[in-house]
């Protein structure tokens, strides 16, 4: 699942992200999702794609509650990490217990503010708008260390 994909409208980013979920879940690998990428560019609709292939709908953007909870052929939580700067932030939207959840997926958008929390491994996935138009983006996946998908 090494790959960098280009797509020109948000339903193909999401398909990325169906397509991403549908490997997990054929393989049984349960990982995070990092997710790193400007204001914009997209993770949201990925997704909103990786749920879908969980029978999830309804995605939306946790900018406001900073985790989404979904329900559907299995849990998944949904990170917004944007305004997430220390351990006791993410200690007071209850980040523990998230993360002890096996049963679940978590997908991270702003990564990067959390990166130093997080333990190692998981998908790292990089959104960038390119300059071939405006809505064509590179989208780079990167399995962590210990997965092969
Ligand atoms: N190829 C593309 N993939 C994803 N989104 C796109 C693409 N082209 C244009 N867009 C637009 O970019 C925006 C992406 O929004 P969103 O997924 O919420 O981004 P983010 O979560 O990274 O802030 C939407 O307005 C969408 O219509
Ligand atoms: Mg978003």
């Amino acid at each position: 699942m090494n790959e960098t994909v280009r797509t020109y409208s948000p339903s193909e980013t999401e398909e990325v992200g169906f397509r991403v979920a549908t490997k997990l879940k054929e393989k049984q690998i349960r990982a995070h999702i990092r997710l790193y990428g400007e204001m914009g560019v997209g993770k949201t609709a990925f997704v909103r794609g990786f749920c879908r292939a969980f029978g999830i709908s309804g995605v939306k953007s946790p900018t406001y509650t900073m985790v989404n909870e979904y329900r559907g052929e299995c849990r998944v939580y949904h990170f917004d990490m944007v305004r997430i700067s220390s351990e006791e932030d993410l200690y007071s939207i209850g980040f523990d217990d998230y993360t002890a959840d096996e049963s679940a997926y978590l997908l991270f958008e702003w990564t990067e503010n959390i990166d130093e929390y997080l333990s190692e491994g998981g998908i790292f996935v990089t959104i960038s708008r390119t300059s071939e138009n405006e809505g064509a983006r590179d989208i780079e996946i990167r399995l962590g260390d210990g997965y092969t998908v």
